[in-house]
């Protein structure tokens, strides 16, 4: 507090206090106990009274503390409210699991925080990421969110009508810039306004890569926005690109997983040429399926499962799987071991638990009558009857060392058969249905 201010205060207690010290109608102040020894003069000289004019400095003294008060506490709020953005996109944003949910939860966590009506996300052509449209699926390279429905304008019809404008603006890769651009004339002919345009740039945490352009919109019927509005926005995109950054880094290595696991496929189905393709097919199959009975979140451990059933046949002879004859028993008995094959070369891997179930049982029968362990019915995990359908599917028509692919007809009328014994009737009547509807086409003509 400054000692000017400390003085005024003092003085104003002195007034209202007077337990502390009297006030004497001749406008002058004396200590209360020694008053009885301090003479008149004494009192009169030096010490101000309390006339009007100080009154009215004490009380504007108060009135531009209480106004320093207000802004002090706002300046809190407005801290408080900017962590608390900080905090609920940072968590928000850490959710999500792809780059263009992670875009769109951004755009809606720092256009609220900041007030914007809508967001545009220009993405930069030269990064490597896909974008799908919402509503046709392809590829595109732009998201749209709109914050305030009732904004005469659209996220969507603010960029067609400034669409160079913004690809320019994006092209500058400034950090930070504020612009004018046509808001809704066309809407209104009469109307003069401009909206506000703050373009941000989100970088890739790792590489300060430009990844894209984000726009926050506002019309004039608001202030434009303002320094600490653009802060909080830098602050709040850059947190969002540390999560967007490690989104891409897991998803980079997800790839090379896979990459690891299709090489390793590969491997295998090099043992024996008639069996290329076959669990790449299997595991397209078993999707469509899974999909078509319900397990929409499962989709991704078929396809592990589909890929990787039969790995365990790298531990099979190779005079045994590429054999055109029969079988001998011993033969039969010595491929029969590579589910448990597959079961022990996948076991190690922790991110493949899920699949191992599959990899195990996907020879066993509904009867009961399969292998490795005679399980029957429902004991046999949900996904290995699935990866079954798919493969006995496949195995039939396809052409084997030791037979040609069998005629489609054929090919259905031993599914019906097998239905119940070897294989879930229902799963076999769901994976008929998909046929019939030439749902597996795409898969098959492959
Ligand atoms: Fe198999």
């Amino acid at each position: 507090m400054s000692t000017n201010r400390q003085e005024l205060l003092e003085q104003l207690l002195i007034l209202t206090d007077p337990t502390k010290e009297q006030v004497k109608e001749t406008g002058s102040t004396v200590p209360q106990n020694e008053s009885d020894n301090i003479s008149d003069e004494t009192l009169l000289s030096g010490i101000p009274g309390p006339t009007s004019d100080m009154v009215k400095d004490i009380m504007s003294s108060f009135e531009a503390l209480q106004s320093e008060n207000t802004s002090l506490a706002e300046e809190i709020i407005n801290c408080y409210n900017q962590l608390n953005a900080s905090f609920e996109t940072s968590s928000s944003i850490a959710k999500c699991n792809s780059i263009q949910q992670a875009i769109l939860m951004l755009m809606s966590k720092v256009g609220r925080a900041i007030g914007s009506q809508f967001c545009i996300f220009i993405k930069m052509t030269d990064f490597n990421f896909s974008l799908t449209n919402r509503h046709s699926g392809k590829e595109d390279e732009t998201i749209f969110y709109n914050i305030d429905l009732r904004s005469m304008v659209s996220a969507e019809e603010f960029y067609d009508r400034n669409k160079d404008d913004l690809h320019e603006l994006a092209q500058k890769r400034a950090d930070c810039v504020v612009s004018m651009m046509d808001y809704h004339r066309e809407m209104d002919p009469d109307y003069e306004g401009r909206g506000n345009v703050t373009s941000l740039i989100l970088k890739h945490s790792d590489d300060n890569s430009d990844l894209g352009c984000l726009f926050f919109v506002r019309n004039d019927e608001h202030e434009p926005f303002v320094a600490s509005e653009m802060n909080l926005a830098k602050t709040l995109i850059k947190l969002g690109s540390i999560v967007l950054g490690n989104i891409m880094y897991a998803q980079k290595m997800h790839q090379t997983y896979l990459q690891t696991i299709t090489s390793l496929v590969r491997a295998m189905e090099e043992k024996d040429s008639y069996t290329s393709g076959h669990s790449n097919r299997v595991a397209a199959l078993a999707c469509k399926l899974g999909e078509k009975i319900g397990l929409d979140e499962q989709v991704e451990i078929l396809e592990w499962a589909g890929l990787l059933h039969d790995i365990g046949k790298i531990g099979i002879r190779d005079e045994v799987l590429c054999k055109p004859g029969k079988l001998t028993d011993e033969e039969f008995e010595h491929i029969k071991t590579h589910p448990v094959k597959s079961y022990n070369v996948l076991e190690p891997i922790d991110a493949l638990q899920c699949i191992l179930g599959a990899a195990k049982h996907h020879h066993e029968h509904f009867d009961g009558s399969g292998y490795p362990d005679g399980l029957a019915g429902e004991d046999i995990p949900l996904h290995a009857r699935v990866i079954q359908v798919a493969d006995v599917w496949d195995a039939i028509t396809s052409s084997r060392s030791y037979r040609k692919a069998m005629p489609l007809e054929k090919a259905i009328n031993i599914m019906k058969e097998e239905s119940g014994t070897t294989m879930d009737p229902y799963l076999v009547k769901e994976f008929l249905e998909l046929l019939d509807k030439g749902e597996l086409d795409e898969i098959l003509e492959e």
